[in-house]
């Protein structure tokens, strides 16, 4: 195993920015991953997995070996009658795999259209959008424990998955690196698209019974419609998770913003919208040195060419401090920043 060195990430983090890992190694198989970690151990130098990059916001270079993840392996395997089971390496592209499924007859990912990163991250978020997550259809994930070398399938039971978290984020599973993903997507037609914007979305093209494919279609549009495309403009997606109150202190916040979109979870709280309340804040299209706000979503946090990831935790932690100042709510970040 050689890895390079002073090598550029720039074009492997979403947000563009410019930095370097000390030591890089691009791995596509187990084995090769195994050798990345044996020679990191050998050198004494720590390790930084990455994907896709799109859920990290790097601050500075990286020291140490950076491994990119880029194992490759897809199984389309039948199962009972209704269902059916697709097993992908981490290094997949999401959409690519969103696309695969679909175009087999493998439905259910839909609504995860245009999610930039890779399979393997897609556990680490629980990634959601447009009324479905990941969790609903992920039955295991297969890891590699980098403290005890074991490698282990943990079942969904084990995942913990939460609203944009799961095991991957606790220090419980702080060594687990994931190899892949096992789902269980439906063989039958059966569209979800209860979301307010996808079914405006459908209705207004006069679609009242959607397919998956409809599903796709508008998700993307949506998509293209509202996220910058981190090939044009460096983004990480949404840069701060939906708050979740008390309904207590959603009927004081109702009384001052009547108009504050929420929504009812299952345990009695409330989850508001980060990107109304950014909105509200004044936030929107805000635009300093070489970061931003989006114009068309607040809560998507961008690099508008020159700008570097300090900048962008400063222009956050500025966010923060605002709305927790006016709304008294602390708002938590979603992607990682090393
Ligand atoms: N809103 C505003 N101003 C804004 C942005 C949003 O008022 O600038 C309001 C909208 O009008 C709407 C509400 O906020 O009433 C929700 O907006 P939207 O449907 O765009 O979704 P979101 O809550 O901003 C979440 C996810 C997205 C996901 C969409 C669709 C989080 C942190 N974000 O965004 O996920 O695509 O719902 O399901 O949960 C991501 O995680 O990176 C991501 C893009």
């Amino acid at each position: 195993m050689q890895p390079s060195h002073d090598h550029s990430l720039k074009a492997l983090n979403t947000f563009g920015f410019d930095v370097k890992a000390e030591h890089f190694v691009r791995v596509s198989s187990l084995a090769e991953l195994q050798a990345a970690l044996a020679w990191a151990k050998l050198e004494a130098q720590p390790v930084f997995v990455l994907g896709g990059g799109s859920n990290t916001v790097f601050t500075r270079d990286v020291s140490g070996l950076v491994v990119q993840m880029n194992l490759q392996a897809l199984e389309f395997a039948s199962s009972d009658r209704s269902h059916a089971t697709v097993v992908a390496g981490a290094g997949i592209d999401w959409h690519q795999l969103v696309e695969q499924c679909l175009s087999r007859q493998r439905y259910g990912l839909e609504n995860l259209a245009l999610i930039p990163g890779c399979a393997g991250a897609a556990p680490i978020q629980n990634i959601g959008a447009y009324g479905r997550e990941l969790s609903e259809f992920l039955v295991g994930v297969e890891t590699l424990n980098r403290s005890t070398g074991e490698v282990l399938t943990l079942p969904r039971e084990q995942c913990r998955f939460g609203y944009r978290d799961s095991v991957f984020k606790s220090p419980a599973g702080r060594d687990l690196i994931v190899l892949g993903i096992q789902l269980r997507l439906a063989t039958r037609d059966q569209p979800v698209w209860h979301y307010a914007s996808l079914s405006q979305s459908l209705q207004q093209a006069g679609i009242s019974a959607p397919s998956s494919h409809d599903v796709f279609t508008h998700v993307c549009a949506i998509r293209r419609s509202k996220l910058p495309d981190p090939a044009q403009i460096g983004n990480a997606g949404s840069f701060f998770k939906n708050p979740v109150v008390s309904d207590k202190q959603l009927r004081s916040l109702l009384q001052d913003y009547p108009g504050l979109p929420h929504y009812p979870q299952p345990d009695g709280q409330c989850k508001l919208a980060a990107g109304w309340l950014i909105e509200q804040a004044g936030w929107k299209g805000h635009r300093r040195d070489g970061v931003g706000v989006h114009a068309d979503q607040a809560l998507v946090l961008v690099n508008l060419g020159d700008g570097n990831g300090q900048q962008i935790a400063i222009l956050a932690a500025d966010i923060q401090r605002d709305i927790a100042r006016k709304f008294d709510i602390e708002l938590e970040t979603e992607p990682r920043l090393h």
